[in-house]
């Protein structure tokens, strides 16, 4: 039985002060079958790790530099944010492959540094509206899973987390709708099966992302292969993140 996950990144918000006063209004009822998870700024996390310690919530971060360690200026190490509690961390989000220019490969070196370590990648994939207009949706994101699994042994695959963000929904007001996000998710498992078998298939999350909020959550959660959402926006205040677990 897969736990539901509800992630929140943050991306390139909230500054120390600020995340001080959203934990100050943090307060749920904990629900035993839905993990909760918070991936803020690096800057974030030892604040974010001083609130959430003593919770079941957990937290991670939105990136990595696949090294353990050197010249590497500027950049975190999977070793680094281990010592910081985190267990989460999102590799090839679509911001850093499009602004960055983050290649498959290397996110899928991120995915493979960051299981070396003990932590849980959040592997993010998903397709441009061009890409979707084309009916280019699967081979792109056949392309992204394949440059990380071509890393991983079947052991490794079995642990990591899969997130389905269509570029095109993210930030937009306008999310994929339930049933599409649902073939994609279970063309998604079905890859999972083909490269590291049924066990590894029955274990792997696989998380929607864009434009998910309180009223769409449990739409996307009906899905027979939708484990959990990765919130953008939303996960921002409080009350908006809370009320997407309250409805997970
Ligand atoms: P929004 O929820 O703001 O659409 O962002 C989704 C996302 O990119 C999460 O990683």
């Amino acid at each position: 039985m897969r736990q539901t996950l509800i992630a929140g990144n943050w991306k390139m918000n909230l500054t120390v002060s600020e995340t001080e006063e959203f934990f100050k209004n943090f307060k749920f009822r904990k629900k035993e079958n839905v993990e909760l998870l918070l991936c803020p700024p690096f800057t974030d996390i030892p604040i974010t790790r001083f609130f959430l310690e003593r919770t079941s919530v957990k937290w991670g971060a939105q990136d990595v530099y696949p090294s353990p360690k050197g010249a590497f200026t500027g950049e975190i190490s999977p070793s680094m944010l281990k010592d910081l509690g985190c267990t989460y961390v999102i590799c090839g989000h679509s911001e850093r492959r499009q602004i960055l220019g983050e290649s498959d490969e290397f996110v899928g070196k991120k995915v493979q540094a960051v299981l070396k370590e003990g932590l849980t990648p959040i592997l993010c994939v998903g397709e441009t509206l061009e890409e979707r207009e084309a009916e280019k949706t699967e081979k792109r994101i056949s392309e992204e899973i394949g440059a990380a699994f071509s890393l991983l042994k079947k052991e490794e695959i079995e642990k990591i987390v899969i997130a389905y963000e269509p570029i095109w929904a993210i930030g937009s007001g306008r999310a994929a709708t339930a049933e599409d996000a649902e073939k994609i998710s279970f063309f998604i498992r079905h890859t999972v099966k083909e490269a590291a078998g049924k066990k590894a298939a029955e274990s792997v999350r696989i998380l929607y992302g864009g434009s998910v909020n309180a009223d769409n959550i449990a739409d996307f959660l009906k899905e027979k292969d939708i484990d959990g959402g990765l919130i953008g926006g939303a996960s921002l205040k409080p009350e908006s993140f809370l009320a997407i677990y309250k409805n997970a």
